[in-house]
């Protein structure tokens, strides 16, 4: 790997290559530990990287988990994966291994009348021996549970942009389209009024009136976030690490608030515009801004109602949806970003009026980032009020973990 995200290299593609390629090179990551076993069991040597990685994508083929429809035949995935040796393998070496492996691959997993194989067994996330060990720790019963939904493929779930559409309303939408949608009615016991479960996914563009800001692709776990800052007309908000926009959006979906939308990342801010442009939520009331939300020199000095701060974190959370986290993350980075989530928080509680609210966020499982930061800000700041929020949520195959601590400024 390069150290730069899947997402990145995948945002350089032409349009038409970005779903299969997408497809294909999340499969291999998520199924990660079995191909690894199978190589290792049939290549008495590591194989170069490129050939392990071709290896990886085939044998994540023949590793059905039942989310993809029906499967490819061997044949055609060992044809197709030796013709890919060809366009760097000038020796043949890449080729003749590829497919010695890839057969014998395939007797183990495909029985002789070519049915797709079923694992036995769930298949865990590959994490690094730091991180299995953090969770482990933290975890002790569920740790396993976690490593095996996140190796599942994640669900699409949408957010009903209410100010278009009721639920019910675009669930008819969705099923004149031939769409079948489930209504998520709560998360961890917080009511979620716009949340839609797809039953089988389709790419966003078959979604009725996605262009014209009708639905977003919204994760359950995050959809939380809005309903617990509870936002009213004439709020003066700050979202102060807002990119791309998912929550800047929902918030304003449900009230008609004055908006502070911050990023310290160029080229993710425009993200922000981008999607508030599609759902149509662009007004003279909403600010998308650059800036550093760890310090005030972006700051005209006006006290906020409400803080959002969905803090820069590990993102250990959401790795069924971003399989390639635990190849990128280095256990340092966990103890650089908590002292960063620490400046943030305390910049942002100076930003805040008496009595406001101040949502604090992860989509970590580390309490590294969650349930130490809460416990450390309040420990901090004898002006803080812990209010109720769900606290840590685990990743199930239904939504992404998160961690949620809402605090409300009791005086200056
Ligand atoms: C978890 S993401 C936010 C996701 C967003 N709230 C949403 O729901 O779409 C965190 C964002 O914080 C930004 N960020 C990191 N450090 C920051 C800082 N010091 N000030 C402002 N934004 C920052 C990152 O670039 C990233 O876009």
């Amino acid at each position: 790997m390069s150290g730069r995200s899947l997402t990145e290299v995948l945002d350089q593609l032409e349009a038409h290559e970005r779903p299969i390629v997408q497809s294909l090179s999340f499969d291999a990551l998520r199924k990660w530990v079995r191909s690894h076993e199978l190589i290792k069991q049939f290549v008495p040597k590591t194989p170069p990287p490129e050939v392990d990685h071709l290896l990886s994508v085939a044998i994540a083929l023949f590793v059905h988990d039942g989310s993809e429809g029906k499967g490819y035949a061997t044949h055609t995935i060992v044809d197709q994966a030796v013709r890919a040796c060809g366009e760097y393998d000038q020796t043949m070496y890449a080729k003749g291994l590829v497919n010695a492996v890839l057969r014998k691959v395939s007797l183990v997993l495909q029985p002789p009348e070519d049915k797709p194989y079923y694992p036995p067994d769930p298949i865990p996330m590959y994490v690094p021996a730091w991180w299995r060990a953090n969770l482990k720790r933290n975890y002790s019963k569920a740790w396993q549970a976690i490593l095996y939904a996140q190796a599942k493929r994640a669900p699409l779930i949408l957010r009903v942009n209410q100010k278009q559409y009721t639920r019910e309303q675009y669930q008819v939408l969705l099923s004149e389209a031939g769409i079948a949608s489930f209504a998520i009615d709560s998360v961890a016991g917080i009511s979620l009024p716009s949340a839609l479960l797809v039953a089988n996914p389709v790419p966003v563009s078959d979604l009725p009136g996605f262009y014209t800001g009708a639905a977003s692709v919204q994760d359950a776990g995050a959809q939380i976030a809005a309903t617990l800052l509870n936002p009213q007309a004439g709020d003066l908000i700050l979202d102060a690490c807002a990119a791309p926009g998912g929550k800047t959006a929902h918030l304003l979906e449900l009230a008609d608030c004055q908006m502070v939308a911050l990023e310290l990342d160029g080229t993710r801010l425009g993200k922000i515009g981008g999607n508030l442009d599609r759902l149509r939520l662009h007004s003279e009331k909403v600010k998308v801004q650059r800036g550093d939300a760890s310090k005030a020199a972006w700051w005209d000095g006006v006290l906020f109602d409400k803080i959002l701060l969905d803090a820069p974190c590990s993102a250990s959370g959401i790795v069924s949806r971003h399989p390639d986290i635990p190849f990128l993350r280095r256990e340092a980075d966990v103890k650089s970003l908590q002292h960063k989530q620490r400046e943030i928080l305390t910049q942002a509680w100076k930003m805040l009026k008496s009595d406001g609210l101040l949502l604090y966020v992860t989509c970590s499982v580390f309490p590294e980032e969650g349930e130490d930061q809460a416990v450390w800000f309040a420990q901090q700041h004898s002006n803080a009020v812990r209010l109720g929020a769900p606290g840590q949520l685990l990743p199930t195959e239904a939504n992404d973990g998160f961690y949620y601590a809402l605090f409300k400024k009791n005086g200056p």
